[in-house]
């Protein structure tokens, strides 16, 4: 009875063991879980996997959207996206709206004054797909 508890522990012992190594060794990955994207073609192509996927998480946010709105499912595994593809008109969409937002503050917003805040995506988005375009869609007081 008391060897067998013994056992029990020393597996116990070795089992944290090995979760303790191979969690040292994912961590020691100089770019973490985010591959280095490939098909930058608007934002510094220097940006690591990390910057990138906080960015993309300001995009779904500000539009009301998962990451599919813009990024197709991978052929090969239809539970990712295939994040670098082109295919969707919204991600093309997005390029030019990144584009603008830059010239926007660039142009703009920082020549009134350098303390105002810089526009980014939920400026206009406001948490949905499409921004309001007309006051009449306003909610009625
Ligand atoms: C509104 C559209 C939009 C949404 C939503 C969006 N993305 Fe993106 N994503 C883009 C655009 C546009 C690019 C390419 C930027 C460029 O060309 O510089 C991109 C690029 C990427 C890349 C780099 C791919 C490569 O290898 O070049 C990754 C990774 C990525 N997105 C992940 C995500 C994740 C994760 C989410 C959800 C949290 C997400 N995206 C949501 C528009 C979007
Ligand atoms: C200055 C206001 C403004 C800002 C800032 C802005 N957008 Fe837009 N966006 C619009 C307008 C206006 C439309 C077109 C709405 C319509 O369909 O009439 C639009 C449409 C879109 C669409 C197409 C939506 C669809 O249903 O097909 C995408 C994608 C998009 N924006 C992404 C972005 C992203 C990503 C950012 C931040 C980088 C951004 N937008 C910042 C005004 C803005």
């Amino acid at each position: 009875m008391i060897k067998s508890n013994k056992k029990k522990l020393m597996l116990t012992v070795i089992l944290i063991a090995v979760i303790f190594i191979s969690q040292s060794f994912t961590k020691s990955k100089p770019d973490g879980d985010d591959p280095k994207p490939t098909n930058l073609k608007v934002l510094p192509k220097n940006m690591t996997g990390e910057q990138i996927h906080a960015l993309m998480r300001t995009y779904a946010k500000g539009l009301g959207v998962k990451c599919n709105f813009c990024h197709e499912q991978d052929k090969d595994n239809p539970k990712k996206l295939n994040f670098a593809a082109d295919t969707k008109e919204s991600k093309e969409t997005a390029r030019k709206m990144i584009k603008m937002v830059d010239d926007i503050n660039a142009k703009f917003i920082g020549k009134i004054d350098s303390h105002f805040e810089k526009i980014t995506c939920v400026t206009c988005h406001n948490g949905r797909e499409t921004p309001i375009i007309s006051v009449d869609s306003l909610a009625k007081k």
